[in-house]
């Protein structure tokens, strides 16, 4: 694919340019087909079976998005009070949300209960304090399958080397807290990690879960967790995740379990990239284009504060860049630069060593894949404004989602 931008004609009736000057730049533009097509595809992984697929917010929070998401039926995870409060305001129901905190406080357990949101707890000591606040109440548990998956070491959350959930050692242990506090475990969750394109990980870790299940009496439902990748390389041909062939070898497991328990549980996933991720294009101005050393430095607006995955994680995020409103398509004329920000570390590099096409002053880098962990995982640092976040409507014109910071909105806080 040549330009991602023209491929789905991304930015409908809005010209790159204009939305810049209209919202400010940097600028979070997403675009609503693609947004709602996601949900779809992720809606749909069990067919066979009752099946419900909750979204992980902390991929993106944005109040619009999980409007749209209420709207597609989708349920959702929370990992935080903040989260839960967030999508109760977007208008979820307390029954379509699920908790799965990791090392809260009492408070923060005791507003779940006051709320009736069901939750997970991820270790012995959590499940002994819900225990306490809770007795005779209901809940899951999180449980390591054995099995990690992900793009990046910092992001597999099973397996050996993580801090996440309960060890398949300590089962009995859960079962017999939980008794002691009178609590029914009524479903278990896992998460293997973030972003696997081969599910094979994923798949064996739903073997061992199921395994695991046939140790309580009947469970109301198995979550599997999220983690289905996005093809951060489109550019370069990389295929979408293959849902279809999932389905699949995940219904096979599941007619196994099936037969051999006799009951039939609701079956859950919780992806949070895939559902936005491909929906936000993040658009930045050229400032400079200077050499230093030898190397070639593009020196855009688009700091690490804005887009943190390529200097947390070394993530590669394709760029197209748009001159006059139009893509500068791929051409012989190409060389290699640094797409740098303009925030205070010399590790504030979005692209390293990229081919791109000649890039100059004035031009528009599109950055793209940037829907899941961008704005969520934004901050100030250096003092800046969190951007502003646009959506193009179905109808193909913008609309403004979320503000742009002001100076006054970091200053709040101050005592
Ligand atoms: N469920 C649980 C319990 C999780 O911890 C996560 C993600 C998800 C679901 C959703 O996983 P997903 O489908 O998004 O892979 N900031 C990183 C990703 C961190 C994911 C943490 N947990 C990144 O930008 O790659």
């Amino acid at each position: 694919m040549d330009s991602y931008i023209n491929y789905c004609n991304f930015f409908g009736n809005a010209a790159p340019e204009k939305l810049l000057s209209e919202y400010g730049s940097p600028l979070y533009v997403y675009n609503e087909n693609i947004l709602r097509n996601s949900m779809r595809n992720v809606a749909n992984i069990v067919t066979k079976y009752p099946f419900t697929c909750n979204y992980s917010i902390k991929a993106n929070s944005n109040l619009k998005i999980l409007k749209i998401a209420l709207e597609e039926g989708l349920n959702c995870d929370a990992m935080s009070e903040g989260e839960i409060r967030l999508l109760q305001m977007a208008g979820f129901p307390n029954d379509r949300i699920f908790y799965v905190p990791n090392n809260v406080s009492k408070e923060e357990l005791q507003f779940a209960i006051d709320n009736s949101i069901l939750t997970s707890l991820d270790s012995i000591a959590q499940l002994e304090l819900y225990g306490q606040l809770n007795p005779g109440g209901r809940c899951a548990i999180r449980i390591n399958p054995g099995v990690g998956a992900g793009h990046h070491e910092k992001v597999v959350t099973a397996g050996k080397n993580t801090k996440f959930a309960i060890a398949s050692d300590d089962l009995d242990e859960a079962i017999s807290v939980a008794r002691k506090y009178d609590l029914r475990i009524i479903g278990i969750n896992q998460h293997v990690g973030s972003l696997f394109m081969n599910p094979d990980a994923f798949l064996s870790s739903c073997r061992n879960i199921l395994h695991f299940a046939e140790r309580f009496d009947r469970l109301d439902f198995i979550d599997f967790g999220g983690g289905f990748g996005v093809p951060y390389h489109k550019l370069s041909g990389e295929e979408a995740f293959d849902f279809a062939s999932l389905t699949l070898k995940l219904t096979d497991l599941l007619d196994e379990f099936v037969d051999k328990v006799g009951y039939t549980p609701l079956f859950k996933t919780e992806p949070g990239r895939y559902v936005p991720c491909e929906s936000a294009i993040l658009l930045g101005k050229v400032y400079s284009v200077k050499t230093n050393a030898d190397k070639k430095y593009v020196g855009t607006d688009i700091g690490m504060n804005v887009l943190m995955r390529p200097v947390l994680y070394d993530s590669w995020h394709d760029i197209e860049v748009i001159r006059n409103n139009e893509v500068v398509l791929p051409s012989d004329k190409k060389e290699k630069v640094n797409v740098v920000g303009n925030i205070c570390e010399t590790g504030d590099i979005i692209a390293k060593e990229r081919e791109l096409p000649i890039i100059y002053k004035d031009d528009i880098i599109a950055v793209l894949d940037a829907g899941a962990y961008g704005f969520s995982m934004s901050s100030n640092y250096n003092m800046r404004y969190r951007p502003a976040e646009v959506m193009i409507g179905s109808d193909g014109n913008p609309v403004l989602i979320r503000r742009r910071e002001t100076f006054e909105d970091l200053i709040r806080q101050f005592t």
